[in-house]
């Protein structure tokens, strides 16, 4: 990357006062030698590899550091007894920081240990993949898998501090770029009609030109903390962020997380508008507008097969539902989103099918 746009930081008010997300132009600086002394750093282990002299500074002078591999299973409930023996080992005090590097998952981990680990400790975050710089780094919510079940545990407790640099986004996989790129469709799309036509029009230059990847990730995270400010505790207009995230847990369920989080986000907002079209919703024009970018994003896993009772099954677990009834977020007929209850009838699961497949014969 050149020589890169660097915005004003953003402020996020939370139930435990406000916390800055600051933009840097280089990667892992921004905290003080005091707090980096009293730190212990979670990282994610690839991050660590790829960017070892770039984290002398944070690494070389923290407390204790402890690597881990981002994948689904480092967030089950299974996995947190090591953490918290290298922690207690590192003889973590209540007044040390917890530092997360990494993309979603180690924030997950951290967070939740920040949460619960001696009644609370402060944390910070240097969030590495897109997904945690235009979404996750901010809202305060932390998601813990437990068995087979992904993020049913969970907290709101917010970093302190969260430093982007999206230089650190030159060395993402092209799946995980576009994984980040499908919350930022999705908070374009709760936004409305103009907002998503705008970055749809600039879907290919997220790919390219890196000052435009800047924008968007700024923009993005404007839009969330609006939402997130009026309801942190996700009690009713944050409700409308699940777009797209029930189908795309069951995805990730069902293929057993071989579909990357936000590629799964982007199927089920596809699938969301196709019941919405289907059962006279959205306009065609407008579903169809919405798909062509959508596929584009999800492209290249439409083939993973999604075993279709798992998929129901998940769908049924999913911790928003109502009693026996679903809850999902659907777009209306002017394309704005909101949360609709329905049974999931043999006509609703139809139409899941019909989609799913059309989905895989496209490939
Ligand atoms: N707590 C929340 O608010 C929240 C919100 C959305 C998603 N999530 C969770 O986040 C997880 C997904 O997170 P994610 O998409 O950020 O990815 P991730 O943390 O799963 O990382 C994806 C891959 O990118 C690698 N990586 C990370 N930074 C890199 C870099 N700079 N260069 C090269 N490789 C890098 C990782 O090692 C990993 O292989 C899911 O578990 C999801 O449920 C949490």
């Amino acid at each position: 990357m050149g020589a890169l746009l660097v915005f004003s930081s953003l402020t996020v008010a939370s139930h435990v006062g406000p916390y800055a997300v600051e933009f840097m132009d280089r990667p892992f600086v921004g905290l003080g030698e005091r707090d980096i002394v009293n730190s212990h750093c979670i990282v994610d282990a690839r991050v660590a590899r790829l960017y070892r002299d770039e984290l002398v500074g944070l690494l070389g002078n923290a407390k204790s550091t402890l690597e881990i591999e981002a994948t689904e299973t480092a967030k089950n409930l299974l996995s947190f007894t090591h953490y918290i023996e290298h922690l207690v080992e590192s003889k973590v005090r209540r007044g040390d920081r917890l530092v997360a590097v990494g993309g979603g998952i180690i924030q997950d981990i951290t967070c939740f240990l920040a949460a619960t680990l001696l009644r609370g400790l402060d944390w910070y975050f240097y969030p590495t993949t897109l997904l945690a710089q235009a979404d996750s780094c901010i809202g305060s919510k932390s998601s813990i898998n437990v068995g087979k079940y992904k993020n049913l545990l969970g907290t709101y407790t917010p970093p302190r501090r969260v430093f982007i640099s999206p230089t650190v986004l030159k060395t993402l996989d092209v799946h995980d770029r576009r994984s980040g790129i499908g919350e930022m469709l999705k908070v374009h799309i709760i936004d409305g009609p103009a907002s998503f036509q705008k970055i749809a029009a600039d879907y290919d230059r997220l790919f390219s030109d890196d000052d435009c990847l800047a924008t968007y990730i700024r923009r993005s995270l404007e839009i969330k903390k609006g939402i997130v400010e009026e309801d942190e505790f996700d009690r009713g207009l944050r409700n409308i962020m699940n777009y797209g995230h029930s189908f795309g847990h069951a995805i990730e369920a069902a293929t057993d997380f071989r579909v990357p989080h936000g590629i799964a986000v982007t199927m089920g907002m596809d699938l969301a508008n196709f019941l919405s079209f289907r059962t006279g919703g959205i306009p065609s024009m407008v579903y169809s507008s919405m798909h062509a970018i959508l596929k584009k994003n999800y492209h290249g896993f439409e083939a993973t097969p999604i075993p279709i009772e798992e998929f129901f099954d998940a769908l049924g677990k999913d911790k928003k539902n109502v009693g026996s009834r679903l809850r999902l977020i659907l777009p209306d007929e002017l394309a704005k989103v909101r949360a609709v209850e329905l049974e999931a009838t043999p006509e609703f699961r139809d139409l899941c099918i019909i989609f799913l497949r059309s989905m895989r014969a496209a490939t």
